[in-house]
């Protein structure tokens, strides 16, 4: 079954921004994109562990701040001519109240 988890509420997200949370033993970056979409995927760059949750949004792409990798915040997936991939997390507005869940 799946699980649904409060991590945040949209005001708590600048655009371009990000917020993490730690989801079970994972911590988990929530980034907001200027069309004003919310994606989640693992905070750890596949190459050497950066932090994606400190780097630039750019389009709908993350770039990693330790070598510039980009990571697509929709598929996960890193940019060529770079490989690998990091996990993304389903998430979901309710746009009445603001809240930002991720599915389990
Ligand atoms: S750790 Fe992310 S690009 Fe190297």
């Amino acid at each position: 079954m799946l699980t649904k988890i409060q991590v945040a509420r949209l005001d708590d997200i600048d655009r371009l921004g990000s917020r993490t949370v730690m989801i079970e033993d994972k911590e988990v970056a929530i980034f907001r994109l200027s069309d004003g979409s919310v994606h989640a995927v693992e905070n750890r760059c596949p190459h050497k562990g950066g932090k994606l949750s400190e780097g630039m949004v750019c389009g709908s792409a993350v770039h990693c701040p330790l070598h510039d990798w980009k990571i697509n915040l929709h598929s996960g997936r890193v940019q060529e001519p770079d490989h690998g991939a990091v996990t993304v997390y389903e998430t979901e507005v309710d746009e009445a109240t603001g809240a930002i869940y991720i599915s389990l």
